[in-house]
């Protein structure tokens, strides 16, 4: 049997949420890397619902951009100057198909822990139990502010009391309406019309729907939630953070359920859609955000903020951040390595210690281990840049492109002012300022000759304790039988890790 589908859900999104005391529109706000009404909209589509509606009016323009953003088969409805959430309700079914039948949903654009799954679950109750109300309620140990599940003398809902309306003795109910619905959609319709604004804030409730219906004579239900944690919004910045906490301990679960290592889930920051294979460690201080995805048997941490980044299988990344960049199997980062958009970093290659990247392509198994920084650069495989190497890519007017062939080796200190095209097999002294192309095989030596000036030190420096010394090494160095110094040639002194 196929699980049964809603006909359609509405997201309602129009209320102010000054609490938040924001210049942004609260459900734009994120946990989890999405905004509150991504969630909500996530949610509702998880049911394979054929119309999913968002309500809106508050920020308007920027709610219904942002959501069209998100999902742009979705249906925006505008909800006029008549306040309350059956008002919303009206205004969303008014942007729907007038003949659709079936059940409807709604839900909330501000409760981002609940899910797709909980709303199919209680869709097929719904319909088992052949209701025409189902409200989904929970038990709260601190119900201030919600609406009572006022039950009668057999246990059957009558009816949901605001806080505001509520007398002493509805107060003491614990059981709380989360504000989240199944309708048949034409009993919906009708009690909507009945609605009045007679109540403590003067507005259309859509907890009278409830009362209406069983004074028709229609079935009403209560679906208990035992996981209070989805049926909970966002009000103000600090409901955003405990809820942000809940979704990321809830997404750092669902990992570890799959196979990955999560030293200290309490330091460990995931949003919703990233991906990480088997077998992986994530060390503390992590953050993964975005579209990031970590293959398997990869280390990642402590103390990495990747962005929007791809790490293969098996490479290592420790004390980086990462924006837009792609890190090969086997390969390694950090400490304290800086990559930016456009940089891939090839199987097996490296980026260590103090290096900044940017635009930059380094082939399988090449490195720049060392306070480095690369950037609008092509590095072929296996080839080696030295420590301190800069790619100098800007002249102060526009951005040049270098490459660097294959198993070529740039000594330390080198500094490439792009645009120069280094062939496979080059190599670069250390220290050189290299302005042109350099051919296969050849080495490119740009820096000025070495000399050194017998006896500068005693005369620059005398009563110095460097003229000290260098007397007496002299004075050693003439009691030994004279040695011919060996010549000292230039070779790149380039860096191995
Ligand atoms: C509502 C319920 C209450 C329930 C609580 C759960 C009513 C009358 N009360 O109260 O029983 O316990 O939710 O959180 O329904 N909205 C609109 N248009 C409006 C007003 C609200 O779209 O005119 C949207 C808001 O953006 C929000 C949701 O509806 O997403 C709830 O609105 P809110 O004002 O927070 O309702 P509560 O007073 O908390
Ligand atoms: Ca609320």
């Amino acid at each position: 049997m196929s699980t049964p589908r809603p006909a359609a859900v509405l997201v309602l999104a129009a209320g102010e949420g000054t609490r938040m005391r924001s210049t942004t529109p609260k459900v734009l706000h994120q946990i989890g890397g999405v905004p509150l009404v991504g969630h909500a909209i996530r949610a509702a589509r998880a049911t394979g619902a054929q119309h999913v509606g968002v309500v809106v009016r508050h920020h308007r323009d920027r709610v219904a951009e942002l959501c069209t953003t998100l999902d742009d088969r979705l249906v925006i409805a505008d909800q006029d100057e008549v306040k309350g959430t059956a008002r919303a309700v009206e205004c969303g079914l008014g942007a729907l198909p007038a003949d659709l039948s079936g059940t409807v949903l709604v839900t909330y654009g501000d409760v981002p822990l609940l899910t797709g799954d909980t709303l199919l679950e209680l869709t097929a109750a719904h319909l088992e139990t052949g209701s025409a109300v189902s409200v989904v309620t929970a038990r709260s140990a601190d119900p201030t502010g919600y609406g009572r599940v006022v039950r009668d003398e057999n246990g059957r809902v009558e009816q949901i009391v605001e806080h505001k309306d509520a007398t002493e003795a509805q107060r003491a109910i614990t059981e709380i309406n989360s504000g989240i619905y199944a309708f048949d959609i034409s009993v919906l319709r009708e009690a909507l019309a009945a609605v009045g604004t007679d109540n403590a804030q003067g507005e259309k409730y859509l907890t009278d729907v409830v009362a209406l219906a069983r004074a028709a004579g229609r079935p009403v239900r209560a679906h208990v939630l035992d996981d209070l944690w989805q049926t909970e919004g966002v009000n103000d910045r600090v409901q955003l953070a405990a809820l942000g906490r809940e979704l990321n301990r809830r997404i750092c679960e669902g990992h570890m359920r799959a196979g990955v290592t999560i030293v200290d889930p309490e330091t460990t920051w995931i949003d919703v859609d990233v991906t990480i294979g088997q077998d992986t460690t994530v060390l503390p201080g992590t953050q993964l955000l975005g579209a990031t995805s970590v293959g398997a048997d990869a280390l990642i941490g402590p103390e990495v903020t990747l962005t929007d980044t791809e790490v293969g299988n098996s490479a290592k990344v420790s004390r980086a951040v990462a924006n837009l960049a792609v890190i090969g199997p086997g390969a390694t980062v950090g400490p304290y390595s800086y990559l930016r958009p456009g940089t891939r970093l090839g199987a097996r290659g490296k980026i260590g210690g103090f290096v900044e990247t940017k635009n930059a392509e380094i082939g399988e198994g090449a490195k720049v281990p060392h306070l480095s920084y690369a950037g609008d650069v092509t590095i072929g495989e296996g080839a080696n840049i030295g420590a301190g190497t800069i790619f100098a890519n800007y002249d102060g007017v526009a951005k040049h492109h270098s490459t660097v062939g294959k198993h070529s080796f740039i000594g330390s200190n080198a500094v490439v002012v792009s645009p120069v095209h280094l062939g496979d097999g080059t190599y670069v002294a250390a220290g050189s300022a290299v302005i042109s192309d350099v051919d296969p095989g050849q080495i490119a030596v740009a820096r000025g000759r070495q000399r050194n000036v017998d006896g500068w030190v005693a005369r620059a420096r005398p009563g110095t304790a460097t003229a000290a010394a260098a007397a007496a090494a002299a004075a050693a160095e003439q009691a030994r039988s004279r040695h011919p110094g060996s010549d000292p040639t230039t070779p790149p002194e380039g860096t191995e890790q």
